[in-house]
């Protein structure tokens, strides 16, 4: 099932995705929309935090778990996005089930996180951000805290899981829109694309 008020962005670490999302913010300031993120700031997501900041070390299964029952917090809990889909707010968020297929499957393999994340729904439009692992990192490189995935043998893992799964989701007719952005574009030009994406989106109508 896909939910036509909700929008998704997906890529590795690095794919410039938060700086898009910080961008449609600012240019959609006053309009009822709401940003989020995964992990979320529930506790769930607070936890979850520890773990990819390395100070909480799970199991890379219990890791699948605990992305996906945050995940279900996220969708089913008060103020969530079904709750605020239903009453029609279009919910924008960093990061989604797409996240936990392709990050969780180089550790736990891809049928443990399919598993957990079959029955969410998907969202109207998944803006894909791809992009050379190399140049993701270099510019996540000067950041003072480097998560537990941000290694270049992960993400050039991770790249080609994303790659594998969208193509999969392609093939499935779900309805949902998979949107693949060159993330090595400059970012003025890459807002410009999806600005003339959303806007063809009924909730996004002027
Ligand atoms: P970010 O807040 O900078 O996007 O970082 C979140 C990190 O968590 C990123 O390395 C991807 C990872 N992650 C997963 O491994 N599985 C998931 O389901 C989600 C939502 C994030």
């Amino acid at each position: 099932m896909t939910v036509s008020e909700f929008v998704v962005f997906e890529g590795i670490d690095g794919s410039g995705t938060s700086t898009q999302i910080a961008a449609l913010k600012k240019r959609l300031e006053g309009k009822k929309v709401f940003f989020t993120c995964e992990p979320t700031d529930r506790e769930t997501g607070k936890f979850l935090r520890k773990v990819l900041k390395g100070e909480i070390a799970v199991a890379a299964q219990t890791a699948a778990y605990l992305f996906a029952a945050d995940r279900c917090e996220h969708v089913y809990g008060k103020g969530g996005i079904a709750e605020r889909c239903g009453k029609k707010e279009a919910c924008i968020c960093d990061r989604y089930l797409f996240s936990s297929l392709a990050y969780q499957s180089i550790e736990c393999g891809e049928k443990l996180p399919a598993k957990l994340n079959e029955d969410f729904p998907l969202p109207q439009t998944a803006f894909y951000f791809r992009i050379d692992p190399k140049i993701a990192l270099k510019r996540i490189q000067n950041r003072s805290v480097v998560e537990i995935y941000e290694k270049l043998d992960f993400l050039q893992k991770t790249a080609a899981a994303y790659d594998k799964i969208f193509a999969a989701f392609d093939k499935k007719n779900t309805g949902m829109n998979i949107i693949r952005i060159d993330a090595s574009l400059d970012a003025a030009e890459i807002e410009k694309i999806i600005w003339s994406a959303l806007q063809k989106l009924p909730i996004f109508e002027s």
